[in-house]
């Protein structure tokens, strides 16, 4: 069993049509809340939680991600002639020295499966992370990789992160079944894809948060598309459950679904209001509409 995760996944192919027209030429993974796109703050909680390796399986138009994370040599220069250091350094910090970008180009949207298959290559025979950006959670003083980084190191297996949603919401989700084992875990008895309310196990859903053992590629490549044609890793999971035991983690944080329009709005606002420079400011003016 590896003590930490040292490769993160994170799964961009995606076209983010909820968000267009504004995700129509750039990633909906670069849409900003407050002052920082989405995958940084999924790339600072890979990093948090000991990644080294950082893989994004990328697609068209997604080119804008691989330019956030590496040197902007022009406005470097320019930013260290005018004197502003501290810009200098919100620059030059989107990833820490010592920690490596790997991109791989998912040629067709096949699915989240598909795509975290294509980071076999890299990851090889280890446990490593996965990602989605959409899912921004804030856990505070422990961000939730590392909560389950520290399951994994516990129990040596597969890892979920999960949340309970309301009964109405399954469709939105993979939804797990399991039993009791332990404070805020549970053994995985079953997990289904997006099952509608009266078909639910439970209203405990995943969400964007995995620890998964190398033995989910080998089941990835044996799994058939579903209806519309995308290769699930729910489906990859439940195969997986024949053969080893898989935890389910209720993670201590608060999730926003910034797939969402509403949920980026929520995610924007409560990041808004405890950001160090514009926090009273924001209150204030929303004070003044009446609104908090
Ligand atoms: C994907 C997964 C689903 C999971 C969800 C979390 O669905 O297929 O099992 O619950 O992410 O955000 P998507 O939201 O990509 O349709």
């Amino acid at each position: 069993m590896a003590d930490t995760i040292r490769k993160v996944v994170f799964p961009v192919a995606g076209l983010g049509t909820r968000f267009l027209p504004a995700t129509k030429a750039s990633p909906k993974e670069m849409l900003p809340v407050v002052d920082r796109p989405l995958i940084q703050y999924a790339v600072e909680e890979a990093v948090a939680a000991g990644a080294d390796t950082l893989v994004f399986i990328t697609g068209r138009t997604k080119r804008a991600i691989e330019d956030h994370f590496d040197k902007a040599y022009e406005l470097e220069v320019e930013l260290e002639a005018k004197g502003k250091h501290a810009m200098l350094e919100l620059v030059r910090n989107t990833v820490p020295d010592g920690v490596n970008c790997i991109y791989i180009r998912q040629g067709e949207a096949l699915g989240l499966g598909h795509a975290v298959l294509c980071a076999q290559p890299v990851v090889g025979r280890e446990p490593f992370g996965v990602i989605l950006a959409d899912d921004l959670i804030d856990g505070g003083d422990d961000p939730v990789l590392s909560q389950m980084v520290r399951q994994h190191r516990a129990h040596g297996c597969s890892i979920l992160g999960v949340e309970r949603v309301p009964q109405s919401e399954t469709e939105k989700y993979g939804v797990v079944s399991g039993s009791d084992f332990g404070p805020r875990l549970s053994q995985l008895d079953g997990i289904v894809e997006k099952p509608s309310p009266d078909q639910a196990p439970s209203n405990l859903a995943v969400v964007g948060r995995y620890i998964l053992t190398p033995a989910i590629f080998d089941l990835l490549a044996k799994t058939k598309p579903d209806s519309r044609g995308e290769i699930q890793l729910t489906d990859a999971i439940a195969a997986l459950l024949e053969y080893e035991r898989i935890l389910a983690h209720e993670f201590e944080g608060r999730r926003y679904d910034c797939g969402s329009k509403l949920g980026y709005l929520k995610a924007t606002l409560e990041y808004g209001l405890r950001h160090p420079e514009l926090g009273e400011e924001f209150a204030a003016y929303l004070r003044e509409r009446g609104a908090a």
